[in-house]
């Protein structure tokens, strides 16, 4: 896994030198409202941690997770993951979480771009998705800020503290993504 910087970011790769700075931050209040975070020991997640593969790429399985660190103080404000499932092939689930004193400045979509870039760039993914309950309106606004398309509403489609709840689909293909990043490209260059 490699690192990634951004314009005030740098994206740290989760290794077993850092995971523990994770499982802090998994730990905070104000994460688990929309959404399921594991709540494993400190020790249980170094390990599962350290069995995670090394390299990602679009034939790697498992979860690779970066830390979003603010460049200009270190401080580390949260995380951006993608998931790459075994029945997915070519397609991962993008995920993020930021500390509340690091919300409404841009961080999360800024990171998640990183990481929708850096998958699109550096390996031959097809498709990135993305998933969450329809309340939670950041989310929805970071997706569609990051260029992501909403697809469809799946009944009970996550467990959100123990309640299954419905969520909201969506997806950014490879062609989208071109299509996107060609015209911004284009805009820039005639001025
Ligand atoms: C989701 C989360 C990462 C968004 O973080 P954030 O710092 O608000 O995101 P950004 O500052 O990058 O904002 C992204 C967009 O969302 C909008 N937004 C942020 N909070 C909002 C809110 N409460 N209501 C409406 N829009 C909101 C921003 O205006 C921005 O849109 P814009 O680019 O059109 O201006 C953050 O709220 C969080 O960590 N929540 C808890 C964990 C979580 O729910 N994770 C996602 C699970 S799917």
């Amino acid at each position: 896994m490699k690192r990634i910087v951004t314009d005030r970011l740098v994206l740290e790769p989760v290794g077993t030198e850092n995971a523990s700075t994770l499982w802090k931050i998994m730990q905070s209040g104000g994460l688990r409202e929309f959404q399921d975070v594991p709540r494993h020991t400190r020790d249980e997640f170094a390990r599962r941690v350290a069995s995670r593969p090394k390299q990602f790429d679009s034939r790697a399985i498992g979860r690779f997770e970066w830390l979003i660190v603010v460049a200009e103080t270190r401080e580390a404000a949260g995380w951006v993951s993608l998931r790459v499932g075994d029945h997915a092939r070519g397609t991962a689930e993008i995920g993020y979480s930021l500390l509340a004193p690091f919300r409404g400045s841009g961080f999360a979509a800024e990171a998640a771009r990183g990481i929708v870039r850096h998958a699109f760039v550096e390996t031959d993914l097809k498709q990135i998705d993305a998933c969450c309950v329809p309340q939670n309106v950041a989310s929805r606004a970071l997706l569609a800020a990051v260029g992501f398309e909403e697809t469809r509403v799946q009944k009970n489609g996550a467990i959100v503290r123990g309640r299954p709840v419905d969520i909201v689909i969506f997806e950014m293909t490879r062609e989208s993504y071109d299509a996107r990043n060609g015209a911004a490209l284009r805009k820039g260059i005639s001025g």
